[in-house]
């Protein structure tokens, strides 16, 4: 999901071609302190980690977390201009606590950039009021029933595309983004678009709800995905009234919402529901080809490639912050925060955290204690989560295998990740 609203945009690259053409928010080095309702370090009298450099975290950011936790792990950060939180019991407080940490951040570019207010900007009975719309059909007896069998479909289609790409492609390319794209496609019921558009729709307004710098390009660019979001819309909304189905879009039209509503709800999650299924597809295939112990262990009971889902999803957090802003003045392990301040809480760093995790540095699915922070948790947790697990863990990754026994990545070429707010890898190359 998108969660960051205040940093700098640079340009990057498309998830399935690997050209130079879209903006992600993580990649920003000047926020504009103007879009912040937060004081100046000093006057917050919290320590400053005028250390932290954002090109450092999107190379790699756990050794900033690492270096967070143990320093201090309430932070103003200047390059960020937010206040960080590693810890595990701090992210967890704030995800916890909605009446103190308000999603309803000040200066969202992410309303401008949909084109309206989503679910995830907003709190309470507001925010419930359209949450409650789309569980019914992302709850696990409903993804086993309805959508399970389409993502297998998708999973083949898309093996079909690795196999005659042969060894050596790229499997981000050929079959972890067009995958996300497509399950997306169908659990918002929009039959017609193509996983290309999804992807680059899903880009565009990522960009958007992180430009900050007010690029008039990436507006342009969020405008024209927003016309093409609703010709798909306007195909789509005629066939779902006069035929209910179990999809997103068609559970949203029928609740008593306004179109706006509906439009900004259908356009967060073509936003957040693609690049984090992608990225557990190809950092999954990572880890089990560094460790092939646990890849034996879960190829010998499929249903262990569930907890090889969580522990990816923890080990390697494709969302790695969240963002709020305080209503009121409140403590963080021990740090008074004030009223109005904008808050990143480091769910990414937060799993890494020795005292909720034995040895968290490893990746190891076997792991006694489950609970971790990739998802979210309290009422803004994913809610794409059991989908996600169900597309990925339970699907697409057990066949993968299934189809290409000798699976791995290239030895000779290990790929290429980046980002930190939102990480992954861009090229995964594969053999078998
Ligand atoms: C591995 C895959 C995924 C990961 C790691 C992930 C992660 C997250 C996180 C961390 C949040 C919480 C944001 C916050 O608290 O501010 C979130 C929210 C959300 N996610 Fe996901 N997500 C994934 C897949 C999906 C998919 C496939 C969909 C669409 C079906 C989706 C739809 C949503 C929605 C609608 C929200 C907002 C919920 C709300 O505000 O109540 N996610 N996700």
């Amino acid at each position: 999901m998108i969660t960051m609203e205040t940093s700098a945009i640079t340009e990057s690259r498309c998830p399935f071609t690997d050209r130079a053409s879209h903006a992600e928010p993580e990649e920003a080095t000047a926020p504009a302190a103007a879009e912040s309702s937060v004081p100046v370090g000093a006057t917050l009298n919290l320590p400053v980690a005028d250390w932290v450099e954002v090109e450092q975290l999107r190379v790699d950011p756990y050794p900033t977390y690492a270096r967070l936790r143990d320093e201090s792990p309430v932070v103003w950060v200047p390059s960020i201009k937010k206040v960080l939180v590693a810890s595990f019991a701090g992210c967890l407080f704030g995800e916890q606590h909605p009446d103190i940490f308000s999603n309803d951040v000040s200066g969202a570019h992410m309303t401008r950039a949909f084109g309206g207010q989503p679910m995830i900007r907003k709190d309470g009975a507001a925010h419930a009021a359209e949450r409650s719309v789309i569980n019914p059909t992302l709850r696990p007896k409903k993804i086993a029933q309805v959508w399970e069998q389409r993502f297998r479909s998708n999973t083949d289609t898309y093996l079909d595309a690795l196999e005659a790409a042969g060894p050596g492609a790229d499997l981000n390319e050929v079959f972890a983004a067009p995958l996300a794209a497509k399950n997306l496609i169908d659990l918002l019921g929009l039959t017609g678009v193509s996983p290309t558009d999804l992807a680059r729709w899903s880009a565009d307004f990522i960009a958007g709800a992180g430009n900050v710098l007010g690029n008039e390009d990436i507006w342009l660019r969020c405008r024209r995905s927003r016309a093409e979001v609703d010709v798909a819309l306007d195909e789509a909304l005629p066939r779902l009234r006069k035929h209910p189905d179990d999809s997103m879009t068609s559970l949203l039209l029928h609740a008593d919402m306004p179109l706006e509503s509906v439009r900004a709800n259908v356009i967060l999650a073509i936003s957040g529901g693609v690049s984090e299924p992608q990225h557990i597809t190809t950092s999954s295939v990572s880890l089990l080809t560094q460790h092939p112990e646990h890849l034996a262990w879960a190829r010998a009971d499929p249903k262990n490639f569930a907890h090889v889902f969580q522990e990816t999803v923890r080990f390697q957090s494709p969302i790695g912050m969240v963002t709020r802003e305080t209503k009121t003045s409140t403590e963080i392990d021990g740090f008074q925060i004030p009223a109005g301040s904008q808050i990143g809480l480091l769910v990414a760093s937060a799993n890494r955290d020795a005292s909720n995790f034995e040895d968290p540095e490893h990746f190891n699915p076997r792991r006694s204690e489950r609970r971790h922070l990739g998802f979210g948790s309290g009422n803004h947790m994913c809610a794409g989560k059991w989908a996600a697990e169900t597309a990925i863990g339970n699907v697409a990754v057990p066949a993968l295998y299934e189809r290409f026994p000798q699976l791995s990545t290239d030895p000779a070429n290990p790929g290429i990740k980046d980002g930190w707010a939102f990480r992954g890898f861009k090229s995964l190359p594969v053999i078998w």
